[in-house]
């Protein structure tokens, strides 16, 4: 049984003294939320400030990016030792934003998914198909091909501690969303691609998310799908109620 996992990701939104009042209000709302695993990943500069108000809570913390190098002449970039000093147990890799508007590529995304998963880090592995993709019928391909090339070389025994998220990059902020069937027949595909590269058994222990547009309004409808595990939330993450709805309303299917 999969434990469904809600993640924040606050993309380059609040600052520490915003993200402190987020984890002060958002902790009694969650409080007794057990079914649900819950992470929210600030920016670099919020995670000590958001670590210090989560801590003994049954919130995580997350990053949401790092370098695949361990230490090193990388102006700008951070380790993934360093996000595991700083309290994260989860890190984003591969998002749409950082693939289209920094460059990054899939030979990277795999670099990174090694790199963390030798830290102790659990990523979450961020893959989706372009309007253009899907107006080409290339929905699966893309899909498959980025989730072949993020985990390769990845040892089995490491599977189950990765998450995919599935985001499909017309669905990010624009209020737009696939169907939940077809989030679902997607998010099948990307299992059956984890069983040829880790067998049945580890293929079903792995998480996969829906990403893009994700509301307390829409969670349920994707959550309840055979083969979707939670969601990665960007705007609707930023408001302690509207992200307490989106967790409880994904305990509610499960009851
Ligand atoms: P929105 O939920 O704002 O559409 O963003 C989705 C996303 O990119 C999460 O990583």
């Amino acid at each position: 049984m999969r434990k469904p996992l809600i993640a924040g990701n606050w993309k380059m939104n609040k600052t520490a003294a915003e993200a402190a009042a987020f984890g002060e209000e958002i902790r009694p709302l969650v409080a007794d939320v057990e079914a649900v695993e819950m992470v929210i990943c600030p920016p670099f500069t919020a995670l000590h400030a958001l670590g210090a108000r989560l801590r003994g809570s049954r919130i995580g913390l997350g990053a949401q990016n790092m370098h695949e190098a361990p230490h090193g002449a990388y102006t700008g970039e951070v380790s993934a030792a360093m996000l595991k000093e700083a309290g994260c147990g989860y890190v984003i890799l591969g998002h749409s934003e950082r693939r289209r508007l920094m460059g990054e590529t899939d030979e990277q995304v795999n670099a990174k998914v090694k790199a963390a998963l030798a830290a102790g880090l659990r990523p979450i592995v961020c893959v989706g198909e372009s309007l253009e993709q899907r107006r080409a019928g290339e929905t699966e391909d893309v899909v498959v091909g980025q989730v072949r090339a993020a985990l390769r070389d990845v040892p089995q025994d490491a599977a189950a501690g990765i998450v995919i998220a599935y985001e499909p990059v017309w669905a990010i902020g624009t209020g737009e969303t696939p169907t939940p069937d077809d989030a679902n027949q997607v998010a099948a595909v990307i299992r059956s691609t984890l069983a040829g590269l880790f067998g049945e058994e580890a293929a079903a222990q792995v998480r996969i998310q829906y990403g893009g547009s994700v509301n307390a309004d829409n969670i349920a409808s994707f959550a309840a799908q055979p083969h979707i595990d939670g969601a990665l939330v960007g705007g609707a993450s930023l408001a302690p109620d509207s992200f307490a709805r989106i967790v409880r309303n994904t305990e509610a299917i499960l009851a």
